[in-house]
């Protein structure tokens, strides 16, 4: 299968790094080779009918700041339709204005009759059933489980091995940063402002940390599983929202009296889309510390199903990533 790369980032450069890993392991396994045909960042690009060496990408970009030889002037349409490919992995940043590059990047995939595989949130969170419908209108697979928690598979588990269960609703703990930041305060006493420091300082929290806290991220992810699971229409602007800002020390002390922490909960099902501090028993699974996400979706069969895992990362977004490629590989073998 010959994949075309958009986005040479951190996730771009994992997921050439982990084909290069495991190339021999799935081509015995599908007797299919995963082949980089294409790939490109911001400013210049690189395609070969033969493939291209994933060392070389890496180390040119490394050293030169740009993966490709080739200047790319913004006209992705052109670039997208220099060498033929399979599959567009596009691993470009969210942009939750208007979902650019992204948007234009999948669509012209899909609308070529290509697959697309993808961990960026932005389109998916603002225009799903478009992309939805234009991957529908063309027989081919778009592909988003690195878009909600990188190593935590709820999207394929959800629509695939679930698919004969009704999935009446699922909650979790959708972003680590405030996770992080609510349980620095509750161990250490903290207030918001100190443990968000603590966050930027240690690499978790952006500097502008605002698309994290303010709940943004969590209900992008919250939009993301409304339409995937539920078969909604929504964007992430109709999600009921409230970050953890507001948490006082104060209230995080007294939720800990009663034996209770506060947590950033996504709920969703086809009546209620929503992210919100909420109050959890200490010792329940969504109690969970640290960066980790963690999802439970309750079914009408298996009742209450957990996953937990790490929510992002350059390999743990390229596993998730990967879940997908191998999905493709397998319908390629029917
Ligand atoms: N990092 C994670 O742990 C994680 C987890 C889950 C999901 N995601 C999502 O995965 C996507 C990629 O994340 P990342 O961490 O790899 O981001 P990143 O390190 O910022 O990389 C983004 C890449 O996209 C390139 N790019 C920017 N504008 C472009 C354009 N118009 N056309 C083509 N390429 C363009 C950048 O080029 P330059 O190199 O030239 O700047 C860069 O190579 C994002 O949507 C992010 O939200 C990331």
């Amino acid at each position: 299968m010959d994949l075309f790369i958009a986005g040479f980032g951190v996730i771009g450069q994992g997921v050439v790094e982990v084909i290069q890993q495991k190339g021999e392991m799935l081509s015995k396994a599908f007797g299919q080779r995963l082949r980089v045909v294409g790939v490109c960042d911001s400013s210049s690009y690189e395609t070969s009918k033969r493939g291209l060496d994933p060392s070389t990408l890496i180390r040119r970009k490394l050293s030169e700041g740009k993966v490709g030889t080739k200047p790319f002037d913004g006209d992705a349409e052109r670039m997208l339709g220099s060498v033929d490919y399979d599959t567009l992995i596009e691993v470009t940043p969210t942009n939750i204005q208007n979902g650019e590059p992204g948007v234009a990047n999948m669509l012209t995939a899909l609308n070529r009759g290509k697959h697309v595989v993808t961990s960026n949130k932005g389109p998916l969170a603002l225009r799903f059933k478009e992309l939805s419908r234009a991957a529908e209108k063309n027989g081919v697979q778009l592909r988003f489980e690195a878009t909600v928690g990188g190593a935590t598979p709820i999207i394929n588990l959800s629509r695939e091995l679930l698919r004969g269960e009704k999935i009446l609703s699922i909650r979790g703990i959708l972003n680590g940063t405030c996770n992080f930041i609510l349980n620095r305060m509750k161990e250490e006493g903290l207030p918001f402002a100190q443990a968000l420091r603590e966050a930027q300082d240690m690499g978790i929290a952006e500097r502008d940390p605002s698309y994290d806290i303010d709940g943004v991220d969590s209900a992008c992810k919250a939009a993301i599983l409304a339409n995937a699971i539920f078969h909604l229409d929504r964007t992430y602007s109709d999600v009921k929202r409230t970050g953890i800002r507001g948490v006082t020390e104060e209230a995080v002390s007294l939720a800990s009296e009663e034996k209770k922490v506060i947590r950033l909960i996504g709920e969703i099902s086809s009546k209620r889309l929503e992210v919100a501090p909420r109050l959890v028993p200490i010792g329940h699974p969504l109690s969970i510390g640290g960066t980790r996400n963690i999802v439970q979706i309750h079914t009408d069969l298996a009742g209450e199903i957990t996953v937990a895992g790490r929510g992002a990362g350059k390999f743990e977004t390229a596993s998730a990533i990967l879940s997908d490629l191998v999905a493709l590989l397998k319908d390629n073998q029917k």
